[in-house]
């Protein structure tokens, strides 16, 4: 990876990922693109503004700024496909797929992230193994198997150096997800600063896997600088780092606040994703093939996000 383009770099994953590339890359190396302009990505380092619907538009980027690395992190999250399936498929599908073939054209290797939304009721729930049953119920879900499948067919038929990881639901404190079913464990730490407290509408004891953002941005970089020979699998990685409840996470803030309050108003939509999600992912072949290894759990996260979220929302008050 010496040249990088990110397509939709403005999202959760990109409003980080693009300073952590240009921390370790170079800042005139990683070139941030976006639908729409975006604060912040064009002070260090180029900034473009490309749909990435638009693959003339994709492959003169990648020509002029001489790219040889498409991070391709273009996508509608679980729930808000479920209100708009057609523009779901449209978006995730499509931009992969103008990645894969400005990629094959243009010689490059692509990164794009899975998740835990590729399983669905019919995997094995827990310690969901690498390699298994993948049945989603959810046009994100669709979208990431076909994804993946797709990924693996460029490598397989075209010799693209395609990689990709089964990412949990994403904790962080830049930039919020947006439309996602793990989106409350962003949420409540928001909210228990504010007010003290917060309404989850996810239920109160369904586990799902969750990763901290320092953890995921290691994550792309170890898959993506791994020897390309000791990777038996491509598209895509299970990895996993902590997996908990609402009323765990709720019981983790408490012992740092202890008036906080958590209540429930489910929205059916969240749950039934949530329900068919794995409880936790199998991470094994991630560890043995590229060294995964979590570094943040549910306490030291709790601890960072509570710190940064409180700075983060005084700074916006004055
Ligand atoms: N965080 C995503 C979502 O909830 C899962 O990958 O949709």
């Amino acid at each position: 990876m010496k040249k990088i383009l990110i397509v939709g770099a403005g999202g959760q994953i990109g409003s980080e990922l693009v300073p952590y590339l240009r921390s370790i890359y170079g800042n005139d190396n990683v070139v941030a693109t976006d639908v729409r302009e975006c604060k912040g990505l064009a002070d260090d380092g180029p900034f473009e503004v490309l749909d990435a619907l638009n693959p003339t538009n994709m492959a003169s980027a990648v020509a002029r700024h001489n790219i040889d690395t498409i991070f391709n992190l273009v996508a509608l999250l679980s729930a808000v496909g479920e209100r708009n399936p057609q523009m779901a498929w449209n978006i995730n599908m499509n931009a992969l797929f103008n990645s894969l073939e400005v990629a094959r054209q243009h010689h490059c290797a692509v990164f794009t992230p899975s998740s835990i939304g590729a399983f669905g009721p019919t995997s094995p729930k827990d310690m969901t193994p690498q390699d298994t049953i993948m049945q989603p119920t959810t046009i994100y879900g669709i979208c990431k198997v076909t994804g993946e499948l797709l990924s693996n067919y460029y490598h397989q038929k075209y010799g693209i150096d395609t990689r990709s990881i089964r990412f949990p639901g994403i904790i962080s404190n830049k930039t919020l997800p947006g439309g996602g079913t793990t989106d409350y464990a962003v949420e409540i730490y928001y909210e228990a600063i504010r007010n003290g407290r917060y309404t989850c509408a996810v239920p109160h004891d369904v586990y799902m896997d969750m990763i901290y953002m320092p953890d995921a941005l290691r994550s792309i970089v170890e898959l993506m600088e791994a020897d390309p020979f000791k990777l038996k699998h491509r598209n895509s990685f299970n990895v996993a780092s902590m997996s908990f409840t609402p009323d765990i996470l709720a019981a983790e803030i408490r012992k740092r606040m202890p008036n906080f309050e958590m209540s429930y108003d489910i929205d059916p939509v969240k749950e039934s994703i949530a329900n068919s999600w794995p409880n936790q992912l199998d991470d094994s072949c991630a560890r043995e093939e590229w060294g995964w290894k979590p570094q943040w759990d549910i306490s030291s996260m709790t601890d960072d996000m509570l710190a940064a979220v409180a700075k983060k929302l005084e700074v916006e008050k004055k």
